[in-house]
């Protein structure tokens, strides 16, 4: 059983799939551990780390992935990179498959299963797994660090003999894993915080972290949380009576946090032009979901953008990257956990069991067709 860590192809992921932890309990399952050369250096893992830890460095993803039966990645690959995989050879990453068919049917037709970490169903035995949790809450805490480093104020209220410092007002938005540690990590600075959400439940968690909730709590509020704990799309009407209430709020914020995102659709817009202009000189906001489409208007991905009333929003890309080390370690253990699930302990090798509820609610591809029913072809899924 060979597994292979590829070096991430794009220059603005530094984080690696798999840290020298994993690659040491990998080798203790049977497998042979082989590690494109500089994979985890933008992470801080070095080549000699992951021989160390008993892997294989080769010179580059091509000798990396030459006869893997499984494959490792941060972002989906593309179907060209992985020649030389064998046939049906388990591919597994963040794959971001909405909006990505023609990349999902390239890499079927390449012959390779393929898995989305991110579609891993959130019950207990996977939490283990859930690479948008260990991200996210990531995202969150380095969401207050960018903004308490672009803010020209203190965070904490300090009492000095020079005179005293107010506590900087802190407001998020959408409090879920990032937002919820969000809270905690402004809370922690010692802001003022304050948050919203649009799911009942989030009410407790901001207000156990010390934060007061603002929130509007019709009957829709109170709908408003799938099965599956994640928001739904709200109405015009109380999109419109949220940004009501919101407007207000805002404009006496010295910081705002957006994290709001419902899945499989564009983020939700929640804070307007209008409200961003009625925020004070040096004003800073942090968007989050500006991946997504943002939830800021004139959130720039990639970008801090200084405002006309002299705000700034700040739209930095893949924030878990900003933090490539830890977001590495973690998202690996996240790969490690699945990965043994598909091992066969007694034989050492491969021993997928398709049927498991954790492969049927990631697998996007196998034997030359995309086969999740999210992102399967019409006509085959009608079929
Ligand atoms: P997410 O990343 O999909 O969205 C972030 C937050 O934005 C959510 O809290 C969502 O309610 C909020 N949001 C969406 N539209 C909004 C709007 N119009 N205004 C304000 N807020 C809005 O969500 P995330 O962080 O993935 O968490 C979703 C849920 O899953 C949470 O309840 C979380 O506690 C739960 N969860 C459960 C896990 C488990 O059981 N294993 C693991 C991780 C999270």
């Amino acid at each position: 059983m060979r597994i292979s860590v590829i070096k991430e192809s794009s220059a603005s992921e530094p984080r690696v799939s798999a840290s020298a932890e994993t690659v040491k309990r990998y080798v203790g399952l049977g497998a042979e551990v082989i590690v494109a050369s500089g994979a985890g250096v933008a992470s801080g893992i070095g080549d000699g780390e992951y021989e160390g830890a008993g892997g294989t460095v080769v010179a580059d993803n091509a000798a990396a992935v030459a006869g893997a039966d499984v494959v490792l990645g941060v972002r989906r690959p593309d179907a060209a990179s992985l020649k030389g995989a064998k046939l049906g050879a388990l591919v597994i990453a963040i794959m971001d498959p909405y909006g990505h068919e023609a990349e999902l049917d390239a890499l079927a037709k390449a012959g390779v299963s393929t898995f989305a970490m991110e579609l891993m169903p959130r019950i207990t035995r996977a939490q283990v797994m859930d690479v948008l949790s260990s991200q996210a809450n990531l995202a969150g805490y380095r969401a207050v660090v960018d903004a308490s480093a672009e803010f020209g104020r203190a965070f904490p209220m300090m009492m000095t003999a020079a005179g005293t410092v107010p506590a900087a007002r802190v407001f998020v938005m959408g409090a879920g894993v990032a937002g919820l540690q969000a809270i905690a990590t402004a809370r922690r600075l010692g802001a003022v915080v304050s948050a919203t959400d649009v799911r009942p439940a989030a009410k407790e968690q901001v207000e156990s972290l010390g934060a007061k909730f603002i929130a509007v709590e019709d009957e829709e509020f109170k709908q408003a949380e799938t099965a599956g704990g994640y928001a739904k799309q709200m109405s015009a009407e109380y999109q419109a009576k949220q940004a009501a209430l919101v407007a207000a709020h805002i404009a006496k914020q010295d910081v705002v946090i957006t994290t709001a995102l419902i899945p499989g659709r564009p983020a939700p817009k929640l804070v307007s032009g209008e409200m961003v202009a009625a925020m004070k000189a040096g004003s800073i906001l942090v968007d989050l979901a500006v991946e997504r489409g943002g939830n800021v208007e004139g959130a720039v991905p990639g970008e801090v953008v200084t405002t006309a009333n002299g705000a700034k929003i700040v739209g930095y890309l893949n924030v878990p990257g900003r933090l490539a080390a830890t977001a590495s370690q973690l998202y690996a253990k996240n790969l490690y956990a699945f990965v043994e699930t598909l091992v066969d302990k007694g034989t050492k090798t491969l021993g997928v069991k398709w049927d498991d509820e954790l492969v049927k609610a990631t697998l996007l591809t196998k034997d030359g067709a995309v086969v999740h029913p999210n992102f399967k072809p019409a006509e085959a899924s009608a079929a």
